[in-house]
């Protein structure tokens, strides 16, 4: 079996993590690397990692997380939180992101226009970007888990929170908003068995 195809296979939703087991440092920002370096639509980066490590944050954001017990007993502890301010198409964020591609100014141009065309209408609607947004971080969040499984971290992906109140916990700054959670550490229990659909059952050749 190929490396990836073993860390697909060791890698769960880790619900109960041993808290006495620590992700070194190295690793871990080698995790955070990985998020850095996934691609994005438009090359726009929209997420904003924060990384919670204070006992009381952690308290409080389990209660609005659905008391899971991962918030609280995982090594590191990963908020996806998105900038959705900055992407809008005036932004000079936004040029400014085009523009590190050495491109000429003509370029430049020409991608604002279709980046301009393409958000427009998702702009418009502030649940609409946020959710645009958010799918970016999605990349990230895959890509951070199916690597940690290659170092045998686990990790569980949480969408199981109340969104506002962990925004309002984060006190997150105008315009940003949470995406997805994941925690980081590694397992105190064997993982269930895997249970998926057969290929033959989400493939279609056309
Ligand atoms: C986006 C996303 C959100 C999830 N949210 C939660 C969650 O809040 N709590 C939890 O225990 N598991 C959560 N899960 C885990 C899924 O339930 C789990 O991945 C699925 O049942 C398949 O099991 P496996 O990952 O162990 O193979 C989430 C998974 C994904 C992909």
């Amino acid at each position: 079996m190929s490396e990836f195809l073993k860390a697909m296979a060791f890698r769960h939703a880790c619900k109960a993590f041993d808290t006495e087991k620590q992700i070194p440092s190295e690793q871990f920002d080698s995790i955070l690397e990985v998020a850095r370096t996934s691609p994005s639509s438009f090359g726009m980066e929209p997420w904003r990692l924060i990384v919670v490590r204070n006992p009381n944050l952690r308290k409080a954001l389990k209660s609005a997380c659905w008391n899971q017990n991962q918030i609280t007993e995982c090594s590191e502890l990963v908020i996806f939180t998105t900038d959705n301010d900055t992407v809008r198409s005036d932004s000079p964020y936004v040029r400014k992101m085009f523009e590190r591609r050495g491109l000429p100014t003509e370029a430049v141009d020409m991608y604002m226009g279709v980046y301009e065309n393409y958000l427009k209408p998702i702009e418009e609607d502030e649940i609409l970007l946020e959710n645009w947004t958010a799918k970016q971080c999605y990349i990230a969040l895959g890509n951070m888990m199916t690597y940690a499984a290659t170092l045998e971290i686990d990790s569980c992906p949480i969408e199981g929170f109340d969104k506002e109140e962990v925004e309002a916990i984060l006190d997150l700054e105008y315009g940003h908003s949470v995406a997805v959670i994941c925690a980081f550490g590694y397992r105190s229990k064997a993982q269930s068995e895997q249970k998926r659909l057969d290929l033959k059952q989400i493939v279609e050749i056309r």
